[in-house]
C-alpha cells in the first residue's frame, strides 16, 4: 500500500498569534484562521482573532475583511465581489468547502476554523494557487463548441428552447469548492 507524508515545512505548529476582542464587546466570536508565509521560513500556524459581533457584518468574509482592516493587515485573502459570483473567496470554514462571502457566521458554532481549500497548494494564508485547476477545468474544454460556423457578420440565432437546454449545465462560478 502506498504511503504518503507531509513535508516537514507543512506541519500547522499549535501556537499562533491570538488577538483578543476590543474592550467593552459583549458579543464576542473567536475566528481560528490557517497563517503561512512562504517568505519567513516559518510553518503554518493557527491565529486566533475575537472579534464584536456587534460591529461585525453578518458573513464569515465580513469577519476576514474586519480583521484585516482593523487587525491584522497582515492576514491575505481574496475578496473581489462579496456577492457569490467570482468564486474567489472560496475556503474551507468550520469542516467545509464554501464561499466565505455567502457563509452566515452565525451558522458556525462555537469558534470558526478557516482553512485553504485542502486540495490546493497555498500561495499565503487562504490564497489557493488554482493554476493546476484551470489547467485541468482546460483540458477538457468544457464550453460550447460549434461545428457550423457562425453566420457571416450575424449572430448565431438560439430559440428559448435551445437556450433552456443549458439551464443547470454553466452555473458552475469555477471556486473549485
Ligand atoms: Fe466573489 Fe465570494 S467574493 S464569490
Amino acid at each position: 500500500m502506498a504511503e504518503f507524508s507531509l513535508p516537514s515545512n507543512s506541519v500547522i505548529k499549535a501556537t499562533g498569534k491570538t488577538y483578543p476582542a476590543p474592550a467593552g464587546a459583549s458579543r464576542t466570536k473567536a475566528f481560528k484562521v490557517y497563517r503561512w508565509n512562504p517568505d519567513d521560513g516559518e510553518n503554518p500556524r493557527y491565529d486566533t482573532y475575537s472579534l464584536d459581533l456587534d460591529a461585525t457584518g453578518p458573513m464569515v468574509l465580513d469577519a476576514l475583511i474586519k480583521i484585516k482592516n482593523e487587525v491584522d493587515p497582515t492576514l491575505t485573502f481574496r475578496r473581489p465581489c462579496r456577492e457569490g459570483i467570482c468564486g474567489s473567496c472560496s475556503m474551507n470554514i468550520d469542516g467545509t468547502n464554501t464561499l466565505a462571502c455567502t457563509m452566515p457566521i452565525a451558522d458556525v458554532k462555537g469558534e470558526v476554523v478557516i482553512t485553504p481549500l485542502p486540495h490546493m497548494e497555498v500561495i499565503k494564508d487562504l490564497v489557493p494557487d488554482f493554476k493546476h485547476f484551470y489547467a485541468q477545468y482546460a483540458s477538457i474544454k468544457p464550453w460550447l463548441q460549434t461545428v457550423t460556423p457562425a453566420p457571416s457578420g450575424e449572430e448565431r440565432i438560439q430559440s428559448p428552447d435551445e437556450r433552456e437546454k443549458l439551464d443547470g449545465l454553466y452555473e458552475c462560478i469555477l471556486c473549485a469548492c
